[in-house]
């Protein structure tokens, strides 16, 4: 499992309750809980119509009579970017600053609401003129500039659907992404700025598309390295040649609160990554909820920074959607945290005078190592909140967030919830609730969270078990594209009795009880607080991405010189896990190079199958893997010799001399 072992979680007593004069500002109040506990579906009803404009509004709340298929608010219709940005500037907010972006060189580029709407309707028509419509799929494989903001805000104006594509993916990875949802248009950049240089994109898209097949029509190409880029006539346009003959004029078209928003690919338990599937109104509507009340945002004053980049759902939800739905001020930065020096975040807070700061643990950790002389230098007093996300943060680096950059005095929250649920689910209230390090507490209003046992009965607190959603919640997703039986076997087989599979009897649950499993082991204390233990299942999370290990072993034994891999995640100071790979190399390959040498070629290899965040830390070159009599590979034990530990029980492996064996070599 994870950093947070059980033993030392419940050993963790130290207690913060909200400073009296951010309670008595907070915009969330104890109401919230209430109405929502009083009934969930009218509190989502009444958020819904609260939060968001509705071109038509909706009569019916929430259509769950196909699960695991929901709808919410299924007859209204509404524009997602009018809602982000036209509905502000009609309220007169256009002169506000929707985001200050800072390219990692330097560069500098400020946008009002007012701006930011025009050079949306710029990009809407430039799509439209392309020939995108309604449903539409479209690829955008950029670094964190404003036309990723911009082109992702466009294409929701049609009524389009986007695939964003994180920019350290590889080319292979961006290919499969585009053949699997379909995409007519790549959106790409020639190259963004990371660590100190240029890095190319639109080569890895040119690569994605060698082989003539593709289903994109046309790449469109921002300009921000200045790299040189090949060029592929009647395919391939420059953004800034092609926005600037279009009209600063477009009307968004109402579509229905079902309309397909955004396809973002993830990693699940085996080799091929999930398109999970968001729609418009539930997930606008959750991600709108969860910005304000989670984050206390007074959008008048406070400036957001979400450090996530829009590759990632968080990126998604706490950049693009949820600030804008709420018409923030943001901070968006393009590059690395320590580029060009060390203090690159804490110069960023100063300058812009940040309020509001949600990052991931993986970096605070980072810092952490570096050392507090580093954030001393600045002026961080603008913070007044600060949030994590991504994996389980560990009491220590709590505390240190909180105590380096939050002055000893800022309340932090800790947000669990996934790709899939789209939206924050479990968090304190910064302005309510008495804040536990370690902890990421209670179920936001409106959501239903189960510890279960394997045998799907709730277990007695203070316990351990799986995590659970029990009731449909609005920014769900609504299924993995293109695979409606992998969405119901993955989610929803475990503890649901759904009607096609309550005859097979293979699920632990009660009779008409639907519940969502996270693939996540949380432990419940007597207070009723969660505290989330990592994944159950064969997906690591690395620097607070989840990879799969069945994916890295596929791209290893793609490799020609590989005849078998297993793949684990081991415990990683740094970055919570780290990919620690075995391989078995082909015995007419064994004396081509050496152990080193294979080691070095495969860990490359899988940054041009993946992308540089699926590197693994170490390779092992090994004779033997440990398997059951049945041949499945026993993981288990590898991650014991991964992380160093005793090995554990080896009496179901078909040959148990094999782990002395490993173990021994490694030593
Ligand atoms: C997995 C989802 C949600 C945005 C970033 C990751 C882990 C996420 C927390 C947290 C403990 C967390 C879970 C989850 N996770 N947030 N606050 N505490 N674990 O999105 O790539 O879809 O990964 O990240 O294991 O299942 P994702």
């Amino acid at each position: 499992m994870s950093r947070n072992s059980i033993d030392s979680l419940l050993l963790e007593t130290r207690r913060f309750a909200p400073p009296p004069e951010f309670a008595a500002n907070a915009i969330a109040d104890a109401d919230l809980y209430e109405r929502a506990a009083q009934d969930r579906v009218q509190f989502w009803a009444d958020t819904a119509r609260e939060l968001l404009h509705w071109h038509d509004p909706f009569t019916q709340t929430l259509d769950w009579s196909n699960p695991p298929f929901a709808k919410w608010f299924a007859d209204g219709t509404l524009n997602v970017a009018y809602n982000c940005l036209d509905r502000h500037v009609l309220a007169g907010h256009g002169d506000r600053v929707a985001f200050h972006w800072e390219g990692e060189n330097g560069d500098t580029r400020t946008l009002t609401y007012a701006e930011l709407t025009a050079e949306v309707k710029k990009a809407a028509n430039l799509l439209a003129a392309l020939g995108i419509h309604q449903g539409d799929r479209v690829a955008i494989y950029l670094p964190m500039i404003p036309e990723a903001v911009i082109s992702m805000l466009a294409v929701a104006r049609l009524g389009a659907v986007h695939s964003v594509v994180f920019g350290g993916f590889s080319s292979e990875s961006l290919r499969s992404r585009i053949d699997d949802a379909q995409a007519k248009l790549v959106i790409t950049a020639d190259g963004g700025w990371r660590k100190g240089k240029v890095f190319p994109l639109k080569d890895a898209v040119d690569g994605a598309l060698a082989n003539g097949t593709s289903t994109i029509e046309h790449v469109l190409v921002v300009k921000r390295g200045n790299n040189d880029v090949e060029w592929t006539e009647g395919r391939d346009l420059w953004w800034h040649d092609e926005i600037v003959t279009m009209d600063a004029e477009h009307t968004a078209h109402a579509f229905e609160a079902e309309n397909p928003l955004f396809i973002l690919y993830t990693s699940g338990t085996t080799g091929k990554p999930k398109g999970i599937l968001h729609t418009s109104g539930g997930y606008l509507t959750q991600v709108a909820f969860t910005h304000k009340n989670v984050f206390d945002l007074h959008p008048e004053t406070d400036i957001f920074w979400c450090t996530a980049d829009v590759g990632w759902v968080t990126g998604h939800s706490y950049v693009v959607y949820g600030p804008l739905a709420n018409g923030a001020t943001q901070v968006i930065y393009e590059g690395t945290p320590d580029t060009p020096h060390a203090g690159r975040w804490w110069e960023l807070i100063e300058k812009y005078g940040v309020t509001i700061f949600y990052t991931a643990p993986t970096a605070i950790r980072s810092f952490m190592k570096i050392g507090r002389q580093v954030p001393n230098q600045f002026d961080l007093s603008s913070l007044r909140l600060l949030g994590s996300v991504g994996e389980p943060i560990n009491p220590e680096a709590w505390i240190w967030y909180r105590d380096v950059i939050g002055g000893g005095h800022t309340p932090i929250v800790d947000t669990w919830w996934q790709t899939e649920t789209g939206a924050i689910m479990i968090s304190a209230l910064p302005g309510l609730t008495t804040l536990k390090p370690g902890s990421a507490q209670v179920p936001i209003p409106g959501i239903k969270i189960d510890i279960l046992g394997d045998d799907g009965t709730r277990v007695d607190p203070p316990r351990g078990g799986l995590l659970v959603v029990s009731e449909p919640w609005p920014s769900m997703l609504r299924g993995i594209w293109g695979d409606p039986d992998r969405f119901r076997e993955t989610y929803w087989s475990k503890f649901s009795d759904l009607p096609e599979s309550s005859s097979s009897g293979a699920s632990a649950t009660a009779p008409g009880q639907i519940r969502y499993f996270a693939g996540d082991g949380a432990h419940v204390d007597t207070d009723g607080d969660i505290w989330l233990l990592g994944r159950v299942d064969d997906v690591m999370n690395v620097s607070g991405h989840r990879l799969s290990t069945t994916e890295i072993e596929s791209a290893l034994v793609s490799h020609p010189i590989v005849a078998e891999a297993a793949v684990v995640g081991a415990a990683d100071e740094a970055s919570g896990q780290a990919v620690v790979a075995f391989v078995i190399i082909k015995s007419n390959q064994q004396h081509a190079q050496t152990a080193d040498e294979a080691s070095a070629l495969l860990r490359d290899h899988v940054v041009g199958q993946i992308g540089a965040i699926a590197r693994p830390k170490r390779v092992f070159i090994v004779a033997e893997l440990p398997k059951t009599r049945s041949g499945k590979i026993m993981r288990r034990l590898l991650q014991d010799v991964a992380e160093g530990r005793e090995i554990g029980d080896t009496t179901t492996l078909a040959d148990s001399t094999v782990m002395q064996i490993i173990s021994d070599k490694l030593r």
